[in-house]
């Protein structure tokens, strides 16, 4: 069946005591809606409905699923429903509050804790559109990321891995305190019509073993998205893909432009991170955490040219002197 675009469920509709009030995204494997419970509480539900296998018509509950699609749709809904099972047991702050989840309509729906915000992707593009020279500032990056990995920590102790962390799945609540959305087990079945379950992975995010068949996945698959995250916050973009680095690898040079803004210590520590062996990258979120806390930030290096553009600035009368680009400190948090 080719992909195309699923109907959402319609507006008011009732889903098992839910009221659906509208879709709030939808993206290749799941529907997301934002509906009020019983109580008349918001909450987000996630419903999987992978477009490459199944199909809902305008009006219609139920999808279609062809024959041929049936056994790798079954596959995913199973997957979608373990780690529904499975997140449910994470009580975390810096984790999606998984409250509920339940069959119907012929697919799984996953029931969370309804946030305000917006993706850390959102963030950055916001940032980018503006023409904001530091995307990102250092401070918020290390406040975010700490957060962040305090929650991976208690999704690695609870046996998972998340499989798909990216600024995307990284929500920003208006307090700036980040929520981890999105895991990637579902995904794990959708290149099963050749008979093997892969993971899905985004380019730039995944590190290299997850796009072996049979590579060696642990915390350190997480912890490589983690570094390629962080640097998609400070350059505005992905990291060149695994597989194109394995071939001609060039991330020095990229490390080398933002040597001018983010300190030595933070781009040491996502170079660790996006190693390509995973054996060399940090094999425990907690060492990595203690890599970033003992490492405290020196001034990045400034080249000699942004410095004499500052001192010739700085000799200007201070309303000519327009917008000084490095100390644009984006510290904003929302
Ligand atoms: N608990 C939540 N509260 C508020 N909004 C949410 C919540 N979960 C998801 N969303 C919204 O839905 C968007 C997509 O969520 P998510 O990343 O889980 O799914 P997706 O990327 O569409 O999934 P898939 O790639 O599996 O189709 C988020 O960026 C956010 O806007
Ligand atoms: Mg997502």
């Amino acid at each position: 069946m080719a992909s195309q675009a699923n109907a959402a469920l319609p507006d008011g509709y009732e889903l098992e005591g839910y009221r659906i009030v509208k879709k709030i995204s939808s993206g290749g494997f799941s529907i997301v809606y934002l509906a009020r419970d019983e109580l008349d509480r918001p909450v987000a539900i996630k419903e999987y409905l992978p477009s490459s296998l199944a199909l809902r018509r305008p009006g219609e509950l139920a999808p279609t699923i062809s024959d041929e699609n049936l056994p790798t749709f079954r596959i995913g809904l199973k997957c979608f429903f373990e780690e529904g099972r499975a997140l449910a047991r994470i009580l975390h702050p810096n984790v999606v509050r998984v409250i509920n989840f339940f069959r119907a309509n012929d697919t799984v729906y996953m029931v969370m804790q309804y946030e305000q915000g917006r993706s850390l992707q959102e963030h950055i593009l916001k940032h980018r559109e503006r023409g904001d020279r530091k995307l990102v500032g250092e401070r918020f990056i290390r406040m975010v990321f700490s957060q962040v990995m305090n929650g991976l920590r208690e999704v690695h102790t609870n046996k998972l891995l998340h499989l798909d962390l990216k600024p995307a799945n990284v929500y920003l609540r208006s307090d700036a305190s980040p929520i981890l959305l999105d895991f990637g087990a579902a995904r794990q079945t959708l290149q099963a019509d050749t008979g093997k379950l892969y993971p899905m992975y985004t380019p730039g995010f995944a590190g290299p073993e997850l796009y072996e068949k049979n590579g060696s996945l642990g915390p350190w698959t997480d912890i490589y998205s983690i570094g390629a995250s962080i640097f998609a916050c400070m350059s505005g973009h992905a990291p060149q893909p695994a597989d194109a680095r394995l071939l001609n690898d060039k991330m020095a040079s990229k490390y080398r432009d933002l040597a001018d803004t983010y300190s030595e210590e933070l781009l040491g520590v996502v170079e660790w991170c996006l190693r390509l062996d995973p054996l060399a990258r940090p094999q425990s979120v907690f060492a990595l955490q203690k890599a970033l806390l003992e490492r405290t930030p020196t001034q990045p290096k400034r080249s000699l040219l942004r410095t004499l553009r500052r001192f010739m600035r700085s000799l200007l009368p201070r309303g000519l002197r327009g917008s000084d680009p490095t100390s644009t400190i984006s510290m904003n948090t929302r």
